[in-house]
């Protein structure tokens, strides 16, 4: 595995990449990663020749509140386990200096509802961070596909519309949500936990999951369903940033159930902010 962290030195082996005739497959990361990001990798190396990674925490995405400065950043831990896949063929690393020099002015940003709802609402900025950065890479690495969780409805959906909307050839595929065992959905915010906080964050998954039984039983109401989920989070004196349920279309707000619907909570487990999601496909 090559480890890059120059800008002009990625796009020079992406493009030598491409030239052979190659494929490649890009997964953006902000690392200390676990499954659900080496969910991505296996989905790369099966489709794509070459596996590009990169691991960046990208500081536009974060809001002055937010954890930016926390945020886990175990690098050799992450080599080790890349390389430990023997599927991956570069790593990217970019220097936030490199990606943001002094006097950097470019964002990418999608205007539309998509990115005033759910996670938009309690953090403004963040998605123009999120696009700005992946059109960035996609400018450095020109991959075929990008590989992108589910885990993230919300900026899968913005990246890929984003993606179209600016003519980018890269395609996207969206890989399931990997969990623990006790449903929790794994994320690198996860080691924040006290051991109690450990205990009490699966009810989130519990509570998304229980909407498949009330739908099972007939309930299409979107604002019961909801009350539901709250009622059954509060129960481990969680607070709730949001629980919502709209089309996994185009995220507009769903009151009655029906077709692919995205039922989708951020809920905070201390101070750690943790969001899960699941597609219910109504008939
Ligand atoms: P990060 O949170 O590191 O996630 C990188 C990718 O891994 C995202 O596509 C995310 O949806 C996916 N992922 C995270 N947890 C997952 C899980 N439990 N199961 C499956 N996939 C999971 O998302 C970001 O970084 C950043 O916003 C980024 C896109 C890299 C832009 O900076």
């Amino acid at each position: 595995m090559k480890i890059i962290s120059n800008i002009d030195e990625m796009r020079l082996y992406a493009a030598r990449l491409v030239k052979r005739g190659h494929s490649i497959g890009f997964v953006p990361t902000m690392g200390a990663l676990h499954a659900g990001h080496i969910s991505l990798v296996d989905a790369a190396a099966a489709a794509d020749a070459k596996v590009i990674v990169s691991v960046f925490v990208n500081q536009v995405q974060f809001a002055p509140n937010e954890d930016f400065n926390a945020y886990p950043r175990p690098i050799k831990k992450d080599i080790k386990l890349l390389r430990s896949t023997k599927k991956v063929d570069c790593l990217f690393t970019p220097e936030a200096a490199e990606m943001y020099p002094e006097g950097y002015a470019s964002h990418v940003a999608l205007e539309n509802s998509m990115t005033a709802c759910l996670c938009g609402v309690t953090r403004p900025a963040h998605f123009k961070g999120v696009t700005t950065v992946i059109a960035k890479f996609l400018n450095i690495v020109n991959p075929d596909r990008i590989y992108l969780g589910q885990k993230d409805a919300q900026q899968a959906m913005i990246i890929i519309k984003m993606m179209r909307d600016l003519n980018y050839r890269t395609q996207a595929v969206i890989c399931p949500i990997v969990r623990e065992k006790d449903g929790l959905a794994l994320s690198s915010r996860n080691a924040y936990l006290t051991p109690e906080q450990r205990n009490s964050a699966p009810v989130i998954f519990k509570s998304l999951q229980m909407v498949e039984s009330m739908v099972e039983l007939g309930e299409r109401n979107a604002e019961t369903i909801k009350k539901e989920i709250r009622r059954k989070i509060k129960e481990e004196n969680l607070e709730i940033d949001y629980v919502e349920a709209v089309s996994a279309a185009d995220l507009k707000p769903a009151e009655q159930l029906s077709g692919k619907v995205l039922i989708a909570a951020a809920v905070f487990v201390g101070k750690t902010r943790l969001i899960d999601n699941i597609i219910i496909d109504i008939p």
